[in-house]
């Protein structure tokens, strides 16, 4: 049984349990409820329908080889191979990698995919012309400063990095897409992870806030440089309620941040 989420300390080593605990036995029920919004080689941003076919927020793709970061079922990735990418898809949940296969199929092609913490890549410097993730990893971990880093590390001079996240305003919040979600309850600076827990107080499920300017500087600090932030709003014909994002507060508060960087 899942008690009242908290927001509270936990170690590193915690949070990934819990991370990699909750993508392994709730990944079937994910693809379940998403996998159609998501579509099997489509590249989604995030909950109000950005898709990348239309915003192009990572440019020129085809010729690339790209990373996606916290890939999932690997939608993301397929769909940049479709454009003519070499696309490289990791993940830390073998069950969302198991998902990812079966799409394939569906698909008849073969995701290049890696099991692995986006805290630590297993990639040589410099070896990656684009990365992207599509809420994968970024809000999850507790080092997000090593996801910067990494990232940076294995990209080339002149390649781009594009994240989507929740927005940082959306912690103030509760997280319910009805009325109950429009009222201010916790400090926007309150950086304790959010924990929802089981009765013996074992995490179950772990998202990390960071503010816009934690965010910011970590990606400068990994010597990268922000050339924008997307805040997408809410379309006027989109009434699609993907866990906290709903139309009622999507047309009053940002829920998505999509940082593009760049690495110089
Ligand atoms: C919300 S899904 C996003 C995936 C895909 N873009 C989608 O929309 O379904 C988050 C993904 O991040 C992965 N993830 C969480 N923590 C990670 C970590 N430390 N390293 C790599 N992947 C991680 C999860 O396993 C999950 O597949």
């Amino acid at each position: 049984m899942i008690i009242k989420p908290v927001r509270r300390k936990l170690s590193p080593a915690a949070s990934l349990a819990a991370s990699r605990a909750w993508w392994e036995s709730s990944a079937a029920e994910y693809q379940a409820e998403h996998g159609e919004f998501l579509g099997d080689s489509d590249f989604m941003w995030c909950p109000e329908r950005v898709r990348e076919a239309d915003a192009r927020l990572l440019g020129e793709v085809r010729g690339k080889r790209v990373l996606e970061v916290g890939a999932g079922a690997a939608q993301c990735s397929r769909w940049l191979a479709a454009q003519g990418a070499t696309a490289i898809g990791i993940d830390i949940s073998a069950a969302q990698l198991r998902h990812a296969r079966t799409l394939d199929e569906r698909a008849a092609v073969r995701s290049t995919l890696v099991m692995a913490d986006a805290q630590r890549l297993p990639f040589a410097d410099e070896s990656f012309d684009l990365a992207c993730s599509a809420y994968g990893a970024v809000p999850f971990v507790e080092d997000s400063q090593a996801v910067m880093t990494e990232v940076a590390r294995v990209l080339r001079s002149g390649a781009r990095w594009v994240f989507a996240v929740t927005h940082p305003i959306r912690w103030c919040f509760l997280d319910d897409p009805g009325e109950g979600g429009l009222t201010a309850k916790t400090s926007y600076f309150d950086r304790l992870p959010y924990v929802e827990q089981d009765e013996d107080g074992t995490p179950t499920y772990v998202e990390h806030h960071r503010t816009i300017g934690d965010r910011i500087r970590e990606i400068t600090a990994a010597g990268l440089v922000v050339d924008d932030l997307i805040e997408p709003e809410w379309p006027a014909d989109h009434d699609r309620t993907w866990g906290q994002w709903s139309k009622l507060r999507g047309e009053l508060i940002p829920g998505t941040a999509i940082f593009i960087t760049s690495k110089p």
